[in-house]
């Protein structure tokens, strides 16, 4: 089938490429003249693994073209995916300016009829919004529009996997020709019939995954609420952990144990910094609003990013109870992208964390396996280094806010040696307590027991 993708950040180029990888004709289009650039001449302007090999591939078939003329790209495809950011505006509601942007785009460039699908997440209602300006922009009034809302559920570092082998594709529609049409833009992933990136060799032998129809409001409502149960479950094992803290517990023993029951199950259950990210916060934000103006109180999710913003506080207090003194002091962050595997930065925990230590005085040095250009937009002026030895150099204390494979392997023993005073304190509970300890370390985190060196010395 013959598609178009308005957007070309994480969602739209996983989206694009993939299906044009998996055998669509894909036509990518942005309103960012320096991302277009980039992409014509073969280059990814974000970090996500295998989305490079996809990419390539897809341009070299000739499935996948970027187009800088947005009329040609809309006027290519007899679907749309609309994959335009939606970001929180100042009350927390989902800014939608894009969404409208590109609806009235659509309403004028269009000449025959067209599937209009938002793939951005967006709150219940949009749909028939979008649908409104469809209609009333349309400045040739036989062009039909059908609208249907595909939300996604990718998550960044593993969002090729995730696009090839989803949990579930979910589609509200309002009519049998747009389901026909969704049967046959997702039939290589239903079928299996693509090559796929990720796995060499066979695939893991799971089912079909399910392809669920809803009505539009039912699909947008399903990202939205999924989402939010998510950060809840988040800001549930982080409480535990405080409660582990006071009494003596140890979150992991307790999370580990609940996420064996299979109605509860392991995932999200990790105790730490809490969650950031440009999808968690903002889509609990949008969704609270949403329940407010539907007259609905949604007090647990209030109660949930409370939860969130209070561990920040309570990591930095960590920090400051064994420092005892901010300024001057020489603070190595490992880890500034919201999560490993992604160069991800928007409201990562450690934006936040940088601006306090900074407001503090302390001299901060920063590292990230792919995150760091993106930071030093924000913070110019402090110390980076990819290597995470040299950020431990003479540091008073190294503060752990990505829980990145390479600083899990690091030579620990090392690091102590190198560091000025050997004081870890982990956001994200990556290592372990009683190795640290053992090491030498003066070593904090989450729920667990506070092991140092000199605390545990006979
Ligand atoms: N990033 C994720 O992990 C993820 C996962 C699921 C859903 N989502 C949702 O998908 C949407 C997109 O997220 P993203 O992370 O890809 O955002 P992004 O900011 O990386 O990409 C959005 C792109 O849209 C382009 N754009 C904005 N206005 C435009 C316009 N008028 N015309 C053409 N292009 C325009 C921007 O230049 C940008 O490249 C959001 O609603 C987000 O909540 C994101």
């Amino acid at each position: 089938m013959r598609i178009t993708v308005i957007g070309c950040g994480y969602v739209g180029l996983v989206t694009g490429g993939c299906l044009a990888d998996a055998g669509h004709e894909v036509f990518c289009t942005d309103n960012d003249p320096v991302k277009m650039q980039m992409l014509e001449a073969g280059k990814v302007p974000i970090y996500e693994l295998e989305l490079d090999t996809v990419l390539e591939r897809a341009q070299k078939s000739g499935r996948l073209r970027f187009l800088r003329n947005s009329g040609e790209a809309i006027r290519a495809g007899e679907a749309i995916f609309i994959c335009v950011g939606t970001p929180p505006t100042e009350t927390g509601e989902a800014d939608l300016s894009a969404i409208d942007n590109v609806a009235r785009m659509i309403a004028s460039e269009a000449r025959t009829p067209k599937l209009v699908i938002e793939k951005s997440t967006v709150p219940a209602q949009t749909g028939q919004e979008l649908k409104k300006v469809l209609a009333v922009y349309s400045r040739n009034g036989e062009v039909r529009f059908r609208v249907a809302s595909n939300p996604e559920f990718l998550r960044e570092g593993t969002a090729v996997g995730d696009f090839f082998h989803p949990d579930r594709i979910v589609v509200g529609v309002e009519d049998k020709e747009s389901e026909r049409q969704f049967r046959e833009i997702y039939k290589p992933i239903l079928e299996r019939t693509f090559s796929c990136p990720v796995h060499t060799g066979a695939c893991p032998a799971t089912g079909t995954p399910p392809l669920l129809f809803t009505t539009i409001a039912s699909a947008e409502l399903i990202k939205h609420a999924s989402n939010s149960y998510l950060g809840l479950k988040i800001s549930y094992a982080n409480t535990i952990a405080d409660l582990c803290e006071r009494l003596g517990g140890n979150v992991e023993e307790v999370t580990q144990a609940m996420g064996l029951d299979p109605r509860i199950g392991p995932e999200f259950l990790r105790a730490g910094l809490g969650f950031g990210g440009f999808c968690l916060p903002k889509d609990i934000q949008a969704f609270v609003k949403l329940a407010d103006r539907a007259g609905v109180e949604f007090g647990m999710l209030k109660e949930a990013e409370r939860v969130n913003r209070r561990r920040m506080d309570q990591f930095l207090e960590k920090v400051k109870r064994a420092l005892w003194v901010i300024k001057e002091k020489r603070i190595g962050v490992l880890g500034l992208a919201f999560k490993p595997n992604t160069d991800d930065i928007r409201l990562a925990p450690a934006m936040e964390v940088i601006r306090r230590l900074l407001a503090e005085g302390a001299d901060v040095r920063a590292c990230d396996p792919q995150a760091m250009e993106r930071t030093r937009a924000l913070y110019p002026n402090i110390t980076y280094n990819s290597d995470p030895y040299a950020i431990a150099r003479d540091a008073d204390a190294l503060l752990i806010v990505t829980e990145w494979d390479e600083f899990k392997r690091l030579d620990w023993k090392r690091v102590r040696e190198l560091m000025a005073r050997p004081l870890v304190v982990d956001g994200r509970n990556m290592l372990d307590p009683k190795t640290m300890m053992e090491l030498g370390f003066e070593y904090h985190s989450f729920g667990r027991a506070e092991l140092s060196a000199a605390v545990a010395a006979p």
